[in-house]
């Protein structure tokens, strides 16, 4: 398991689901981190079980002020940034192109796309100043392929796909190391809400065909590994033998 013992980590979207995981994979790799989501109870009740190592930031990623703040509650905690994980997403509005309604549609760029931007505009000077960093993105297959009522989905998945690709342009030569990670079906609240739509042929798969959170979660640890420097710039995909195997999944 990757060791990242005295490394601070700074996690949207960690209340639930794939990054609620994250937090606890991360602390068990003996990093200290920071739990950022809307939900302060349960961010807080998380970092409560994770014990000192661990602080809850209520956080809108849609909201750049909100992040930056984060980012500097991280710094005056652990004294230092060196990954984030930028995993924070919805899959609302769910709908077709005709029908959908243009502010739910904003919104989720807003959080998928702009979200994904505010973390990195807030951490790449920190590490470029302290000599590097991590920065993680969770993507998905939908960033490369367009399904039926996701358009708002597809687009900002692709979006942040292309920022992967550009802050890693921008920052290599500073140390940072910008990936992404695709870790095909998971199963969480948002494959609830994708099976209720009844949209597409993803919201047709048994839930036992989707992995648990835990796996993307050991992706990600790994990902802060040298064994995934062959990947910066690039995504990870889970749906792939060979990284399932260097994972150790
Ligand atoms: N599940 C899958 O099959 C799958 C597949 C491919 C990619 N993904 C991606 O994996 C990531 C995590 O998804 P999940 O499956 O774990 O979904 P989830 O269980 O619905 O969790 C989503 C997380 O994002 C947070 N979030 C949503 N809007 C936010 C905002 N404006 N500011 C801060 N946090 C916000 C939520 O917290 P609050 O509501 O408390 O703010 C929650 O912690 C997403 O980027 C998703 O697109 C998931």
């Amino acid at each position: 398991m990757t060791e990242l013992t005295g490394k601070a980590v700074m996690i949207t979207g960690a209340s639930r689901g794939i990054g609620a995981a994250a937090a606890r994979a991360f602390a068990e790799a003996g990093a200290q981190v920071a739990l950022l989501a809307r939900s302060g109870p349960e961010i807080a009740d998380l970092a409560g079980e994770i014990g000192q190592s661990a602080i809850a930031v209520p956080c809108n990623v849609a909201r750049f002020t909100d992040v930056e703040a984060a980012v500097r509650a991280c710094l005056q905690a652990f004294g230092r940034l060196d990954v984030l994980v930028n995993n924070a997403g919805v899959i609302e509005p769910i709908a077709g192109m005709a029908e959908a309604d243009p502010d739910a549609w904003a919104t989720a760029i807003d959080v998928n796309l702009k979200g994904v931007f505010h973390g990195m505009r807030a951490v790449m000077p920190v590490m470029a100043e302290r000599g590097g960093g991590t920065i993680l993105t969770v993507s998905s297959g939908a960033a490369h392929h367009p399904l039926e009522g996701w358009s708002a989905y597809c687009a900002s998945k692709a979006g942040a796909a292309m920022l992967t690709r550009s802050c890693d342009l921008e920052g290599r030569a500073q140390g940072i190391r910008a990936i992404g990670l695709s870790p095909g079906t998971v199963a969480t609240d948002m494959q609830r809400e994708i099976k209720a739509s009844g949209v597409n042929p993803v919201s047709q798969l048994d839930w036992s065909d989707h992995i648990p959170p835990e796996a993307p979660a050991k992706a990600l640890v790994w990902m802060c590994g040298p064994e995934a420097e062959d990947w910066l710039g690039q995504e990870i995909s889970l749906r792939e033998p060979q990284i399932r195997q260097k994972v150790g999944l």
